[in-house]
């Protein structure tokens, strides 16, 4: 297995809280700071679980989604209120989180204000990514009439809206998710890993867009269990 393939995902869940905890805290050391981007979905909430735990100078974190649902954090799909339920806790809860629909449901207002907010944060320290079976991440999904610009554009978020799952989104752009010190693809499943494999080899972003971020001197780590 290579380095960050595990034989169970609770593995997987502490493999990764261990990892991200130890980036976190070398950039607090080197810069005073960390920023921690982080998807939405079912996958990650066991390693939100056990990161949430770690004694880290969490005043000095800033997380925030790589995308959001545009909807209200009332709703059980919002992506926010997910990252404040499940890694917003016990030590971790004394984060600073970067609201992506933070002027719902004025999304014109809401564009605005969350590109300036990212503008002004500097290269992220941690960027981990969720990806479905089509291959979306983030919201950048092949569906989408969006996806060419999420791919290409410099700004740093925009809205998209895939048909084949709910809800409008909010999602950062390639560009600035790529805008990294360290990239993580978070996947479980055999066949999640056998789309994974098949955008690492085709890179075809069409296709899978997580294919994006897989390329290039800087790919993004895969960490994976069954
Ligand atoms: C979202 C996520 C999305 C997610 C994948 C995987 O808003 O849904 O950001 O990109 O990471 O859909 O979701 P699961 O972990 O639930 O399979």
């Amino acid at each position: 297995m290579s380095e960050h393939q595990f034989a169970a995902r609770h593995e997987l869940d502490r493999g990764l809280a261990d990892d991200v905890a130890d980036k976190l805290t070398a950039a607090i050391n080197e810069r005073g700071r960390a920023s921690l981007v982080v998807s939405g979905g079912s996958t990650p909430k066991g390693f939100f679980a056990l990161l949430s735990e770690r004694d880290l100078p969490w005043e000095k974190v800033t997380i925030l989604a790589a995308d959001d649902r545009w909807v209200a954090l009332s709703d059980p799909a919002s992506n926010e209120t997910m990252i404040r339920e499940h890694l917003m806790v016990g030590p971790a809860a004394g984060a600073t989180l970067l609201s992506l629909v933070s002027a719902y449901p004025d999304s014109a207002k809401n564009l605005s204000d969350v590109t300036a907010a990212l503008s002004a944060l500097p290269t992220f320290d941690v960027v981990i990514l969720g990806m479905g079976l089509d291959g979306h991440t983030a919201s950048l999904f092949p569906c989408s009439e969006q996806l060419d610009v999420g791919l290409t554009t410099t700004a740093p978020a925009l809205m998209t809206t895939p048909t084949t799952a709910p809800h409008r989104r909010v999602s950062l752009s390639r560009a600035r998710l790529a805008d990294c010190r360290a990239g993580l693809v978070h996947i479980t499943g055999k066949d999640k890993l056998a789309v994974f494999q098949r955008a690492q080899a085709t890179l075809d972003t069409a296709q899978a867009p997580v294919a994006a971020f897989l390329g290039g001197e800087n790919p993004f780590k895969l960490w994976y269990a069954p």
